[in-house]
């Protein structure tokens, strides 16, 4: 067994997931539907993405939410879409600023955070410093996240460690490099749900989900429910996490 082996769990049925990570797609498709704007659909998602913390304080076993708000790939939409959704950013970070930390939740912001213009990474700054000691929900937002660009961001750190006399090339292990992405101090995701009958990862969270288990469910995101969440989590535990091993007699 080599090294990397030795940090993964041992095979057993999951129970409740404790990292659970969200691809909130169907916004559009929610707005196309009811011949609303797309905005009208960002902005209904956004309403469910407080539902969903509720739902998830209410289950305390959930300790890590990671949720994909916009991805490298997004900043390709039509220029009035990017600039609505970050916006809605704006206005989310804003409003809900004291509420999360009157919920306990520590927040977390991954991604290419540079691209984003410098009022965001302000206000992403100040919600991540009024947050970072509470002891609730760790919510990890992706924004302006694409996971391969965290890996090469990764391997840069790696490498000029390596310049600088901090790192040999022989003491790179899978625990190393994880240690340098966006996702650092955060464990791997137990869970994944993707909303909106897409079944693709879409650049999120690739090193990390390696064990991960997927969840996808046609409903849209404007239409996810508490119940859809307590479904995916039932679904969840009636699978056998081997992570490689055989099963268990
Ligand atoms: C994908 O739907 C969703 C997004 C690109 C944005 C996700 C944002 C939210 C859920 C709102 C909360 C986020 C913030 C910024 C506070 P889509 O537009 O790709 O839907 P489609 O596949 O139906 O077109």
């Amino acid at each position: 067994m080599g090294p990397a082996a030795q940090a993964i769990p041992a095979s057993s049925a999951p129970a409740l997931p404790q990292h659970i990570a969200i691809i909130m797609d169907g916004n559009g498709r929610w707005a196309d539907t009811r011949k609303v704007t797309r905005m009208r659909g960002h902005s209904q998602g956004s309403e469910v993405l407080r539902t969903l913390l509720d739902s998830c304080r209410a289950r305390p076993f959930i300790r890590y939410l990671t949720l994909y708000a916009f991805s490298l790939e997004n900043w390709n939409r039509p220029a009035d879409e990017v600039e609505d959704l970050m916006n809605l950013l704006r206005h989310y970070l804003r409003r809900e600023a004291a509420t999360l930390h009157e919920n306990n939740i520590r927040m977390q912001f991954i991604g290419e955070l540079e691209t984003l213009a410098p009022d965001i990474q302000r206000d992403l700054e100040s919600v991540r410093t009024l947050t970072q000691n509470n002891t609730g929900l760790t919510v990890s937002m992706a924004i302006s996240y694409g996971s391969r660009q965290e890996m090469a961001t990764a391997m840069k750190r790696i490498c000029k460690k390596i310049e600088a006399g901090a790192l040999v090339p022989d003491a790179i292990t899978a625990d190393v490099i994880s240690a340098h992405l966006h996702t650092a101090n955060t464990p791997d995701p137990d869970l994944l749900i993707r909303t909106g009958g897409d079944e693709r990862l879409s650049n999120f969270l690739l090193w990390q989900s390696a064990y991960t288990e997927f969840y996808f469910t046609e409903k849209l995101w404007p239409d996810f429910t508490p119940a859809d969440l307590d479904a995916a989590i039932e679904c969840y535990s009636q699978r056998e996490r081997r992570f490689g091993k055989r099963k268990e007699a």
